[in-house]
């Protein structure tokens, strides 16, 4: 029997209620495809801080590094906010992982299933049939970039300091994957960056022009303002396959565009390196608003498990298999609170569990 090495992180908030669901999910699997998962289950974020005064500790890296994939909840909450050192706050946690990981392609796939195409606060003929995969570079970027902090000023006062930097073969890398990724479904590159504005927008468009014509020419690539592309994301989304962006234009453009799909809550991604295993977590939040209530929807953690299955452990049918039961359990009118209309059935975290469990048979 084939067993596969998982590390388990619930982290924050209502981290630990989606992720008891995918744990649901990986036991129908091992039971379906005769393979077993040997869990670690570990802390990070809050958790991890409170437990030991670090968000994600070097023997927590160490179980991650070992493992085949990385299955995360979410980290952060009210509870750390401005009460924890800087580098040791929740998000430092998960910014380590990705780091250390070399994790720098994130795919934060934003598909609008048939059942939800009303709950997008969009009108139905412009999310129907949706199918967007952002691209985000993941391990670079004014996140990481060097100087930075808080300094005081000589002549009184204080300064925030972040720097954006890219370097060519970050952005060839990442490019390249949404290149790849593009062949493999509509052919379309958008790239995001603002090239009117900074030097390292600038480069970005340099360089993906250059991979383009050098290796990519049978892709359509067009280049895009990060403003524009926000507001075309809106007004006509259907118009993007793939979008390539950096760093922080990818986290905002991306929670953007979760709304076309009805909520954030439907979000996965997958954060991709070099080989070594990939970190699956969903595009939200620990969501401290309704964390603990039983009411968070375990669909974008679900489908980010489907994720690891097709990216890290070649169990590309099981993925399909749970693409297909959510949205069977959608068809079937099931409907956490985020994306409750009226005619629909409510269930709360466990009962939209018990329907895809139920959809899987
Ligand atoms: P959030 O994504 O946690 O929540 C935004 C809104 O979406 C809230 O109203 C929330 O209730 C709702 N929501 C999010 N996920 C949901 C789900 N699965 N089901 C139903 N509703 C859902 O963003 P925020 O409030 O800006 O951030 C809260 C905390 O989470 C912060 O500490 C932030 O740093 C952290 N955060 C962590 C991650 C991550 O772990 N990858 C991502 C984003 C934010
Ligand atoms: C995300 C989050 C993270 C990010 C934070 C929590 C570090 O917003 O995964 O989208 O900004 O990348
Ligand atoms: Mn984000």
């Amino acid at each position: 029997m084939t067993t596969y090495k998982i590390m388990l992180l619930p982290g924050d908030g209502i981290g630990p209620e989606i992720m008891a669901q995918v744990r649901r999910v990986m036991t129908w699997v091992e039971g379906t495809y005769g393979v077993s998962f040997d869990i670690t289950e570990g802390l990070i974020g809050g958790c991890s801080y409170d437990a030991y005064g670090d968000p994600f500790t070097d023997e927590a890296l160490a179980t991650a590094k070992a493992s085949d994939a990385i299955v995360m909840g979410c980290v952060g909450g009210p509870k750390w906010d401005g009460k924890t050192a800087y580098d040791k706050r929740p998000e430092a946690g998960l910014l380590k992982l990705r780091k250390q990981l070399d994790l720098f392609a994130n795919l934060r796939p934003a598909m609008c299933f048939d059942a939800l195409a009303d709950a997008s606060s969009l009108k139905r003929e412009f999310v129907a049939g949706l199918d967007i995969l952002f691209v985000r570079e993941l391990a670079g970027g004014v996140y990481f970039g060097e100087p930075r902090g808080i300094e005081d000023l000589p002549g009184g006062g204080r300064v925030g300091i972040n720097t954006q930097r890219y370097e060519d073969w970050e952005i060839i890398r990442i490019s390249r994957v949404a290149f790849e990724m593009a062949r493999k479904r509509g052919s379309r590159v958008h790239s995001a960056e603002k090239a009117n504005v900074m030097e390292a927008g600038l480069l970005w468009r340099e360089e993906v022009t250059k991979l383009h014509a050098a290796e990519y020419s049978d892709v359509k690539l067009e280049h895009i303002l990060a403003d524009n592309c926000a507001m075309q994301l809106v007004k006509a989304p259907k118009q993007f396959d793939v979008i390539l962006t950096d760093n922080l234009f990818g986290d905002i453009l991306s929670d953007a565009a979760a709304m076309l799909t009805g909520s954030l809550g439907m979000l996965p991604s997958a954060s991709l390196g070099d080989g070594g295993p990939g970190l699956y977590e969903p595009v939200h939040g620990s969501a401290p608003d309704i964390a603990g209530k039983g009411i968070a929807n375990p669909i974008a953690a679900i489908l980010s498990f489907a994720m690891a299955l097709r990216y890290s452990l070649d169990m590309g049918d099981a993925a399909d298999k749970i693409e297909t039961a959510v949205s069977a359990t959608l068809e079937a009118g099931l409907r956490t609170g985020d994306l409750m209309s009226a005619g629909m059935t409510e269930v709360g975290t466990i009962g939209m569990g018990d329907g895809i469990l139920n959809a899987l048979g």
